[in-house]
C-alpha cells in the first residue's frame, strides 16, 4: 500500500484540478439533444489544452477519454449517437495524466427537469461520498468507508453497487487498495497517512445488481433502473482528508 510523499502530492494536484474543472466545463455542455460523443470531444480538448492527457483513451482499449453514463448505465458508458434528453441523469467519469501522475473524478448531472425520486438518488450518492470521509483520518480501518457510504444508501431505500469499487490512484490510474461502497466497519486495513484514493460511491435506485455489456465495457443495472456515481481523489492525512478534485 504506497504512500506518496508531500512532492508527489503536490505533483499529483494539478492532474486533479484539471480533471475538476474538466467535469464542470463538460457539465455546463449537457444540455438536451447533445450526444455523448459530444461531450468526449469537448472534454478530450479541455484536457489537452491544460497540458495534461486523457488517462481513460487507449487504457486497457478503452476507446474514449471520458465515461458517459446515461440513466440506467451504472459507469463506464462508452460516449457515442445516445442523445441526451431532459429528464437524463448523465455521470460524467474522467481521469487526467500529468507531472507523471493521475487524478481521477465522476459526478452525475441532472438534465432539465428531473423526477423526484432521479434527482434523490443524484443527491443521496454524493452524499454517500461526503459520509463516506466522515471522520476518515490516519488509522481509520479501510471498510469504514464503505460501511458508511453503504449505510447512508440503504437507509435512503437504494442499493450499493457491490460488481466494482474504489481504488488507490498515483502514478497508475488503479493502484492497491481496493475500496469498496460497502463492508463492515472496523475492518480492513488501517489507512495511512499519505495514500491516495478514490472513493466513488455507486448508487443503484433499484437492487444492487448490474450487468456487464457485450461492449466490454458498459455496465447497467439489471433491473433497468438509474444509478449515480460521484468520485474524488483524496489524500489521507493525520487528522482528516484533502480532496484534490474539489
Ligand atoms: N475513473 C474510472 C475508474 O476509476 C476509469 C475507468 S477506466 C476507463 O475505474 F477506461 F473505462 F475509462
Ligand atoms: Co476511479
Amino acid at each position: 500500500m504506497t504512500v506518496k510523499t508531500e512532492q508527489e502530492i503536490a505533483l499529483m494536484r494539478e492532474p486533479c484540478a484539471i480533471v475538476r474543472d474538466t467535469l464542470a466545463y463538460v457539465g455546463s455542455k449537457i444540455k438536451p439533444g447533445v450526444t455523448t460523443k459530444e461531450l468526449d470531444e469537448y472534454a478530450e480538448k479541455y484536457i489537452r489544452s491544460r497540458g495534461a492527457e486523457p488517462s481513460c483513451l487507449g487504457y486497457c482499449g478503452y476507446p474514449a477519454s471520458i465515461c458517459a453514463s446515461v440513466n440506467e448505465v451504472v459507469v463506464h458508458g462508452i460516449p457515442g449517437d445516445r442523445v441526451i434528453r431532459e429528464g437524463d441523469i448523465v455521470s460524467i467519469d474522467l481521469c487526467a495524466y500529468k507531472n507523471g501522475f493521475h487524478g481521477d473524478a465522476a459526478r452525475t448531472f441532472l438534465v432539465g427537469d428531473v423526477a423526484e425520486e432521479k434527482k434523490k438518488l443524484v443527491r443521496v450518492t454524493e452524499e454517500c461520498f461526503f459520509k463516506g470521509i466522515e471522520n476518515l483520518r490516519a488509522g481509520t480501518p479501510l471498510y469504514d468507508i464503505g460501511a458508511r457510504v453503504q449505510r447512508h444508501a440503504e437507509e435512503n431505500g437504494f442499493s450499493v453497487v457491490r460488481a466494482l469499487v474504489g481504488h488507490g490512484i498515483g502514478r497508475e490510474m488503479h493502484e492497491d487498495p481496493s475500496v469498496p461502497n460497502f463492508g463492515k466497519a472496523g475492518t480492513g486495513i488501517r489507512l495511512k497517512a499519505g495514500m491516495v484514493i478514490c472513493i466513488e460511491p455507486m448508487i443503484n435506485m433499484g437492487g444492487y445488481q448490474v450487468d456487464f455489456m457485450q461492449d466490454g465495457w458498459t455496465v447497467k443495472t439489471r433491473d433497468g433502473k438509474p444509478a449515480a456515481h460521484y468520485e474524488n481523489t483524496v489524500v489521507i492525512r493525520e487528522d482528516g482528508v484533502e480532496i484534490l478534485t474539489l
